[in-house]
């Protein structure tokens, strides 16, 4: 064992002195004053990965060539074992939503776990009166009827259910590329290869094209609600009058006239395709295909899971820019800040439904979930961070567009998103970026003190979505070591070919 510790500790020295190589030239972190407490290893880098290979689910994959382990977190920092700092752009993929460790949020769960931090919902506690009528009044009427649980899986669950009780229809419209929970009755919502498994899980699932303005088959130069427009041409004049919604509704409109019965229970969407890679949909897209639904006496739930909770920007829920009023809305990641929970929302005839039979789950809403989630709404109201993610969102944007047109559009694709959502799809010769040439810039970021995301059905677009208390600085320095990594993909690209 001593021999493993001695072999395990020259090893980290190793990776250290070659991180400190490759950053000699990086772009320097944006100060902080928050000094972490010293890692004390409880078990050695080797022990937990024998751990992690036996006992924790192979599903379990880590990412880049030597898994980072974190130990500490603070706003929009982490910290790595080996005292190393990032600035974590990707927030635990998108939930912690107002900063690591928030010192608010912090002395909140101190509070209350000195008070009472677990009973059932068969008893009253102040805490989820408190934390939903705070939540509920985030939403237009008539979205007033709460229910508080666990996951944004467990939420699309209870939106299913509702959904099917209350039309009596069975059959459910989703978008391709779409991503909505990995629960039995979730999968089939989902329409991403790599998401599925080959179970019978798909009865009464259907999925329409994805009005993806970018890759999919229409598309063009107005088609965003975003600063930044995708590259392509289109012989559209303007904004109002867009071809690719036309095209995309008319595929929608077909689908539910050809495949599905006269009867069906509900099209579920997110506001923007998240996992799929930040896809947005043309402007008109998601109000036409309510109308359609609505036409047809479907219910419209749209899930808020990555775009609720002002991480957009110019709404606090995405689905206000579409122009809609949904029947159901579901969340969860930004909600708890990392902390599990999730919520439904809905009118309070649809959420009778539930009542027909009796729905219950054992955590959801307990005191400290909900004196949780009452504090991150507080945060996010006082600390105006819906604008902060509108401002910052459009400075990093321009930014990386910037890129993108450097490169004349041939390895940065695109670069689309709204406020703290951005992805960035990466090309190679005209095709997406492969997963090893993705995994090269990755590194690179990541040895430069930047911690981003990946997605789409291929993973070739980079996603950013930090906390959102991140700052100019975060922005600029985020942008800059996005283009050294490229620059450093480019260069060796070269010499490969040479
Ligand atoms: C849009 C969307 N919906 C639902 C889910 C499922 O949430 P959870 O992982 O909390 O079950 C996710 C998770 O990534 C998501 O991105």
């Amino acid at each position: 064992m001593a021999l493993q510790i001695q072999f395990s500790s020259l090893k980290n020295l190793c990776f250290r002195w070659i991180r400190f190589l490759s950053t000699c030239s990086a772009p320097e972190l944006p100060p902080c004053d928050f000094i972490p407490k010293k890692h004390k290893t409880k078990l050695s880098r080797f022990e937990i990965e024998q751990i992690h290979r036996i006992n924790l689910n192979p599903c379990l994959k880590t990412w880049y060539k030597k898994p980072v382990m974190l130990t500490q977190g603070y706003m929009q920092y982490v910290w790595d074992d080996s005292g190393n700092r990032y600035l974590d752009m990707f927030g635990g993929i998108l939930t912690t939503s107002i900063g690591h460790c928030h010192p608010r949020l912090v002395e909140t769960i101190q509070q209350q776990s000195t008070k009472i931090w677990h009973t059932s919902s068969l008893y009253l506690t102040e805490e989820i009166h408190d934390f939903a009528i705070k939540l509920a009044n985030h939403f237009p009427e008539p979205l007033r009827c709460l229910f508080i649980c666990n996951s944004g899986s467990e939420a699309n669950d209870i939106a299913i259910t509702m959904s099917r009780l209350y039309t009596g229809a069975f059959d459910i419209i989703a978008l391709r590329n779409g991503y909505h929970g990995s629960t039995l009755s979730t999968m089939p919502l989902c329409s991403i290869g790599v998401w599925k498994f080959p179970l019978p899980t798909s009865f009464g699932f259907h999925h329409v094209t994805c009005p993806d303005p970018y890759r999919g088959r229409v598309g063009g130069r107005f088609c965003r609600d975003s600063l930044i427009q995708t590259n392509r041409h289109c012989n559209c004049i303007d904004a109002d009058h867009c071809q690719a919604a036309d095209y995309y509704i008319e595929d929608l409109q077909t689908v539910m006239d050809t495949v599905l019965p006269k009867k069906f229970a509900a099209m579920f969407a997110e506001s923007i395709q998240g996992v799929g890679g930040v896809v947005q949909y043309p402007k008109q897209y998601i109000k036409r295909a309510y109308d359609l639904v609505k036409q047809r006496n479907g219910l419209m739930v749209m899930d808020e899971v990555q775009t609720g909770f002002g991480r957009t920007g110019t709404n606090f829920w995405e689905f206000q820019s579409h122009g809609i009023m949904p029947d159901i809305v579901t969340m969860a990641k930004g909600i708890g800040n990392g902390f599990p929970m999730a919520a439904v929302i809905t009118t309070a005839e649809i959420a009778q439904t539930l009542t027909i039979g009796s729905y219950f789950n054992t955590f959801g809403g307990n005191p400290l979930a909900s004196a949780i989630g009452s504090t991150v709404l507080d945060v996010i109201d006082d600390d105006n961070l819906q604008m902060r993610s509108h401002n910052l969102g459009n400075r990093l944007l321009k930014k990386l567009a910037k890129i993108r047109d450097d490169y004349n559009g041939e390895i940065v694709g695109d670069v689309r998103g709204k406020g703290l959502m951005i992805g960035m799809e990466m090309m190679l010769h005209g095709k997406p970026m492969p997963k090893d040439h993705m995994d090269q810039i990755i590194e690179d970021c990541k040895d430069m003190g930047l911690i981003v995301g990946r997605g789409g059905p291929l993973a070739s677009v980079f996603r950013i979505a930090p906390p959102m208390c991140i700052n100019e600085d975060d922005v600029d320095f985020t942008a800059e070591v996005i283009r050294r990594s490229i620059e450093k993909y480019c260069d060796r690209q070269a010499k490969q070919n040479f």
